[in-house]
């Protein structure tokens, strides 16, 4: 891989041994993938967050680093809220380890925002033909697919590396060749709301890690594409979707395998895994994180009742902040609207034993990650579940 004078001397150990390592982690995968140079990144997206996740190991590795960021970099969701962790269950052994590793992001210059929806709370990440370093899985999606920006699907350690260098490997997604659709889906319903979360939990089983381009009878709001990037990346490893006159165009075509789902192959998901949800002990909401639009959807359906069983919304800190007057209404319900980490990033979930949700891509993962069961409704009948009482089986 060709470096450039400044890069070389980087990767000799001249600007220290915190950036010769980062800029080795660069190198090294770029010469994996035969990247044939470093490109400049717009932002950074850095997952390996949630304690529970890098354990003391990792959170040593990120202390000893010393630099700082060049370009503008955020967290991916932590293992608790910060500041309501007590209210989670969380330990305080857990909580000053979560902390700690906050903290030591913060020392690298790195915005401590704990979200998988950075492009809702920060305009000046990405555009349309940025190349970009992201970790999160459905931010890498909706990066790629919706906004139209160029990122692979960067481990903790190589984005962090971007972060503090600047730079990524063209290799991936940053190339036009890899951006082209490989399967054409016509889907024969109309969709509406998780409807997108079990058609990309579809999908994803179906193309596992090549791009879909889909032909919509309906068209997606901004939400509907976040959730079906997400469920795909999930199920599958999908890390660029298309959507007929909503997203932005292919490069170019080639040919494609074609498939078409009808309303009975979307219903199969509800079917499958929502019969059971009565013993759910917790509703979760919020994968990824709620929008501002999606708080104002939720407070509406509580409005003027109280939920009987756990219901937790999760957001991004900054989302909440912008609106807490939803914030409030939601939680006059008893539910509890929590920033900063997910159902499936929080060991909290490990102390449940059931969980409802409306993602398809918490659907996916809850059950591995968190050892319990998972089950999935419809965002009305996640909240009418979390309305009614849990049945005891
Ligand atoms: Fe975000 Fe957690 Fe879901 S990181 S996409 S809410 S699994």
């Amino acid at each position: 891989m060709h470096l450039t004078r400044v890069e070389e001397r980087i990767y000799q150990g001249e600007q220290g041994e915190s950036l010769r390592k980062m800029m080795e982690i660069l190198v090294a995968l770029g010469e994996i993938y035969g990247a044939e140079k470093l490109i400049p990144v717009k932002s950074v997206q850095i997952a390996g967050v949630s304690f529970k996740n890098i354990g003391d190991a990792g959170l040593e590795w990120i202390m000893d680093l010393k630099g700082r960021a060049v370009v503008p970099s955020i967290l991916n969701p932590a293992g608790m809220d910060l500041c309501r962790w007590k209210e989670m269950g969380i330990s305080q052994e857990f909580a000053d380890k979560q902390l700690e590793t906050v903290e030591a992001y913060r020392k690298l210059g790195i915005s401590i925002e704990c979200s998988c929806t950075p492009y809702l709370i920060r305009s000046d990440l990405a555009s349309q033909g940025d190349h970009l370093a992201w970790s999160e899985s459905s931010a890498v999606a909706f990066a790629n697919s919706v906004i139209g920006a160029r990122t692979n699907r960067e481990g903790g350690p190589s984005a962090l590396a971007a972060a503090l260098i600047g730079k990524t490997a063209l290799y991936g997604y940053h190339l036009d060749e890899n951006r082209v659709p490989t399967h054409h889906i016509r889907v024969e319903a109309d969709l509406k709301g998780s409807d997108y979360g079990a058609l990309g939990f579809k999908v994803g089983k179906i193309v596992g890690d090549e791009v879909p381009r889909f032909s919509l009878r309906s068209r997606p709001s901004r939400d509907e594409l976040k959730s079906l990037g997400a469920a795909m990346a999930a199920s599958g490893s999908v890390a660029l979707f298309y959507v007929d006159g909503v997203t932005p165009d292919p490069p170019y075509a080639q040919k494609e395998e074609d498939l078409s789902l009808d309303r009975d192959e979307i219903d199969e998901v509800y079917d499958t895994y929502g019969q059971n949800c009565e013993d759910a002990d917790t509703v979760a909401i919020g994968c990824p994180h709620c929008s501002i639009e999606e708080l104002e959807g939720i407070a509406g359906l509580l409005e003027g009742q109280h939920v009987k069983r756990e219901l937790w919304v999760c957001t991004a800190r900054a989302t909440a902040a912008r609106c807490p007057d939803l914030v409030e209404r939601i939680e006059r319900s008893g539910a509890k609207v929590i920033c900063d980490t997910c159902m499936v990033v929080s060991p909290a979930s490990e102390k449940r034993r059931k969980m409802m949700v409306n993602s398809g891509k918490a659907l996916a993962y809850i059950p591995g990650l968190c050892g319990i069961e998972a089950c999935f409704g419809t965002t009305e009948g996640c909240i009418k579940a979390a309305l009614e009482p849990m049945v005891r089986r």
